[in-house]
């Protein structure tokens, strides 16, 4: 991995402050002005608690193979090496670490930014039907690589995300300083980190369930197997798999690619 470099003083300020909120966060921090992806290089380091930040990725991904559109200053890129195999429940503390991770990204930007957001099943992060932030979940051996994506302020966004994405700016009117938004998203994701190694798995479900308005009553479009299919959101189980009211029963959709209306 490239190594790391002098980390910002807005940063290293703002770390050493919140310091005892973060636990085993952010040791070691990594900065780094220019990386394809912060989700490699943390990959690369493999150590509990390690967090990399970039300035810009020239490669960063999203969700079912996608860009992340990653251009400096406009945007929060974020990775942090966790271990739910090490949690009283492992199996059950790695299922809901994408739940989990979206209650605390939510629970930062209200900390940081004062932003109600909701989040979209598993764990998009919308205001006013637009996305603001993303996160990318990758197992590598007993680590969970978990990067996030937050749109931090007004850019020329491509033509085709122009009308899908919002930023803490625009939905704000102004900016909020990055290494707060960092440091409150880092402590939020500390406290749930915790709830899933120690296993309050209903604290998780029940935050992620408050802040999900459209996992009940709306309606989804996704293909399988069988052909087109659709149906009204009927609630997360307690495993995280969302249920879907069809006209055959009740489907449970564990991933893919969902179409919300
Ligand atoms: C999604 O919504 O599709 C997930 C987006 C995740 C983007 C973040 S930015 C930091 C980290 N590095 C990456 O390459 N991706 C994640």
């Amino acid at each position: 991995m490239t190594d790391g470099e002098v980390i910002p003083s807005d940063i290293a300020v703002a770390v050493k402050t919140a310091r005892s909120r973060l636990g085993r966060l952010a040791a070691p921090l990594v900065y780094l002005s220019t990386i394809g992806s912060t989700n490699d290089a943390a990959a690369s380091l493999a150590t509990e608690g390690a967090v990399v930040v970039a300035g810009l990725q020239t490669a960063g991904r999203g969700r079912r193979g996608r860009e992340w559109f990653s251009p400096p200053s406009s945007g929060l890129y974020v990775s942090v090496v966790l271990a739910p195999g090490r949690a009283s429940d492992p199996m059950r503390a790695t299922t809901l670490l994408t739940l989990a991770a979206g209650v605390a990204i939510a629970d930062g930007l209200a900390a940081s930014a004062g932003l109600a957001v909701d989040l979209k099943w598993p764990n998009d992060v919308y205001v006013s039907g637009r996305k603001l932030a993303g996160i990318l979940a990758e197992a590598s051996r007993d680590i969970v690589v978990l990067g996030y994506g937050i749109n931090l302020q007004l850019t020329a966004y491509p033509p085709e995300l122009c009308d899908r994405v919002t930023s803490i700016e625009a939905e704000r009117g102004s900016t909020v300083d990055r290494a707060s938004v960092l440091v409150e998203t880092l402590a939020a994701l500390q406290h749930r980190y915790d709830d899933l190694l120690e296993g309050r798995f209903d604290a998780i479900l029940d935050a992620w369930r408050r802040r999900a308005p459209s996992a009940v009553g709306a309606r989804v479009s996704w293909t399988d197997a069988s052909g087109p299919r659709s149906g009204l959101t009927a609630g997360i189980d307690d495993g995280g798999v969302l249920l879907v009211a069809t006209d055959g029963g009740v489907a449970r959709i564990v991933g893919g690619e969902l179409d919300w209306s």
